[in-house]
């Protein structure tokens, strides 16, 4: 039986907002630095680079130890994971994306840098090939150009397992191939990496709001103007999205991952009510500049407008967030309590 509907003025839904301790005292959600993830590009070169990124203002690619200057700072703040990200020099880009094996590759040695700094920290590394393919597609191409789900799976079964002797604590494929998380879970089983967890970006939509991110890791100009349609989701479709989720839970994802973020609140929804699993999202490039540059031309109040996306994302039911904001977050966060 629903309650009864309260009548005027013996409701009063003003009531329990007169003052911050009532407010505080029902709310429903709250953000933490511990719903954080911060996603971090790293680069070779000097070992202090920090190349900020014309397209996302604030947030730079790092060379191996300001990563672990900042993944120490970042740690202390209380955010409990990092996600890296490659900017890949061209000349060790190929049609194969073959530098995604390379043990010795940058993100090894970004893991190791990481975790020597931050040993508490945990690390998640994309499992995908689009930062090492000179067409900056995620996978291989086929005779007709076309992205081969199959052979892809192959070629990225063993780039999570270079990850996972990498010492990745998290791999998260953001590929999009079938079957990609059930061949994932066989080998990291079969090679004894039974704890090493699987975030699948489970519902990840072909979507505009990456172009940022392709600028910072570098695939923008070798995408030219293909683009992920025939992997990635149609942003048209949510039916479609719960049985991807369901088939990656079925073969093996601990957790869940919606992308792009605020696009997709409705998606988080759907995947808090139909999973037990936790639900990330992930609030991409395309948002982070949204809000960077509105707040830079004086339109909004970037520390307000920043914390009040993040919680919203928890009141849909979200487990965490990635974002570009984490550090800022968890500092405004550190001064002022949860919001
Ligand atoms: C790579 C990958 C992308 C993002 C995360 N992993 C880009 C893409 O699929 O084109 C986007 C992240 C962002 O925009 O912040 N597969």
């Amino acid at each position: 039986m629903s309650a009864p509907l309260g009548k005027f003025p013996a409701t009063r839904m003003r009531r329990l907002r007169t003052n911050s301790a009532i407010r505080r005292m029902v709310a429903e959600s709250a953000l933490t630095a511990s719903d954080l993830t911060w996603p971090v590009f790293v680069k070779d070169g000097a070992a202090d680079l920090r190349e900020e990124i014309p397209a996302m203002p604030g947030v730079f690619r790092l060379g191996l130890g300001a990563l672990a200057q900042e993944a120490r700072r970042v740690a202390e703040l209380g955010v409990p994971a990092l996600a890296l990200f490659p900017a890949t020099d061209s000349a060790l880009k190929t049609a194969d994306g073959a530098e995604a094996l390379n043990a010795e590759g940058l993100i090894p040695r970004a893991i190791a840098a990481a975790k020597a700094a931050a040993p508490e920290m945990l690390v998640l590394t994309d499992v995908a090939l689009d930062p090492y393919t000179t067409h900056g597609q995620d996978g291989v191409l086929d005779s007709r150009g076309e992205v081969a789900n199959d052979e892809t799976v192959e070629i990225l079964t063993r780039q999570a397992l270079v990850l996972a002797r990498a010492g990745a604590d998290i791999v998260a494929p953001s590929d999009m191939m079938d079957g990609r998380i059930g061949a994932i879970r066989r080998e990291l089983e079969a090679a004894d990496f039974a704890d090493v967890k699987i975030m699948s970006y489970a519902a990840k939509y072909a979507s505009a709001f990456y172009g940022p991110f392709r600028d910072a890791v570098g695939s923008a100009a070798n995408l030219g103007g293909g683009g992920k349609r025939t992997y990635q989701m149609d942003p048209a479709n949510l039916r479609e999205a719960a049985r991807e989720m369901a088939l990656d839970l079925q073969e093996g994802a601990d957790m869940l991952m919606i992308k792009p973020g605020l696009p997709c609140l409705d998606v988080v929804r759907e995947a808090v009510r139909a999973f037990d699993a936790p639900v990330f999202a992930y609030q991409v490039s395309g948002e982070y500049a949204m809000l960077k540059f509105a707040a830079a031309a004086g339109c909004l109040d970037e520390r307000a407008c920043v914390l009040e996306s993040l919680l919203c994302f928890k009141r849909a039911g979200a487990r965490g967030i990635l974002t570009y904001f984490a550090p800022q977050a968890a500092e405004w966060l550190k001064k002022q309590g949860d919001i």
